[in-house]
């Protein structure tokens, strides 16, 4: 798909990380871009250094969704490119030893259901009510018309002690790359997802803080380059796989070939 002052793209967590880095790359190449993110303040000021517009949005509330898509709509038109960063979800162990209790817990199926609905459902939600409004769109050349990218982790496919539901939820959002890009194929909309490794966001940058020997070792774990990965890396790639419309029903790594162990 070619990038000009005609497309638009909707970036969900753009206000931070890879969303943010997402949302400046695709400004950079001309599109027009909407942000929508739970956090104002942040969300706010990234629109306005990319020229685009802010919708405050929780990915978890369908209705907020919905009107976060006809706000953005409103101001540039419907979107061809859908980047899908944000995520909310609680870590844990399926059973732990609980030192308060001097027993075990669980990893309760409330706790699960939270994590689903901030991982998988959410991604489900923002790609169907995206390919929704792209079916309507104009096909552009070979009849394309839109191009979801979706965000798991290598966490999808080599879950750490403590990320059962993270892993799982991840891999879940590699599952709806295929069956939904062939769901999509007759109306021209691509759908990918990237699996990013170790990336400077600042969750990780606050793990750097809290703990630099833990934050050292894992930019150590990376085999080549030997550093956590930039955001601006992430935000290379998305631009890539809207531009690149050979690609489809994919699940990249973009890691430095690093390989979780279970810790
Ligand atoms: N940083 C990494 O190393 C890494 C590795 C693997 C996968 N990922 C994935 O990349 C994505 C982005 O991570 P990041 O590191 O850039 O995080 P980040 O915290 O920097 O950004 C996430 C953004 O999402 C927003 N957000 C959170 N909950 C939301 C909700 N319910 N509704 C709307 N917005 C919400 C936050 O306000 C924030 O702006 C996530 O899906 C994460 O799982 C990150």
């Amino acid at each position: 798909m070619k990038i000009d002052s005609s497309t638009v793209a909707v970036v969900t967590g753009g206000a931070s990380g890879l969303g943010r880095a997402s949302a400046e790359a695709l400004a950079a190449a001309g599109a027009k871009v909407a942000i929508f993110d739970q956090n104002a303040d942040a969300g706010e000021a990234v629109a306005a250094e990319v020229g685009g517009i802010f919708c405050k949005v929780d990915i978890t509330s369908e209705e907020d969704v919905v009107a976060g898509f006809a706000r953005s709509r409103e101001a540039h038109g419907q979107e061809r490119i859908l980047v899908h960063c944000a995520q909310v979800s609680r870590g844990g162990k399926t059973v732990s030893f609980d030192k308060a209790s001097g027993g075990y817990r669980r990893y309760s199926t409330e706790d699960y259901l939270f994590s689903a609905n901030g991982i998988l459902i959410a991604s489900y939600r923002m790609a169907s009510l995206a390919a929704l409004g792209m079916a309507s769109l104009d096909p552009l050349e070979d009849g394309e018309r839109g191009c979801i990218t979706l965000t798991a982790s290598v966490a999808a496919q080599e879950g750490q002690v403590g990320q059962i539901a993270y892993g799982s939820l991840k891999a879940g959002v590699n599952g709806l790359v295929l069956p939904m890009a062939r769901d999509l194929m007759d109306l021209g909309i691509r759908v990918n997802s990237i699996m990013p490794g170790v990336f400077a966001t600042p969750p990780m940058l606050a793990l750097g803080e809290r703990n630099p020997a833990v934050f050292e070792g894992l930019a150590k774990s990376v085999p080549f380059p030997k550093r956590l990965g930039k955001p601006e890396e992430f935000g290379s790639l998305v631009l890539e796989l809207a531009r690149n419309s050979y690609f489809n029903g994919q699940n990249l790594r973009l890691d430095g070939a690093i390989r979780m162990g279970p810790r």
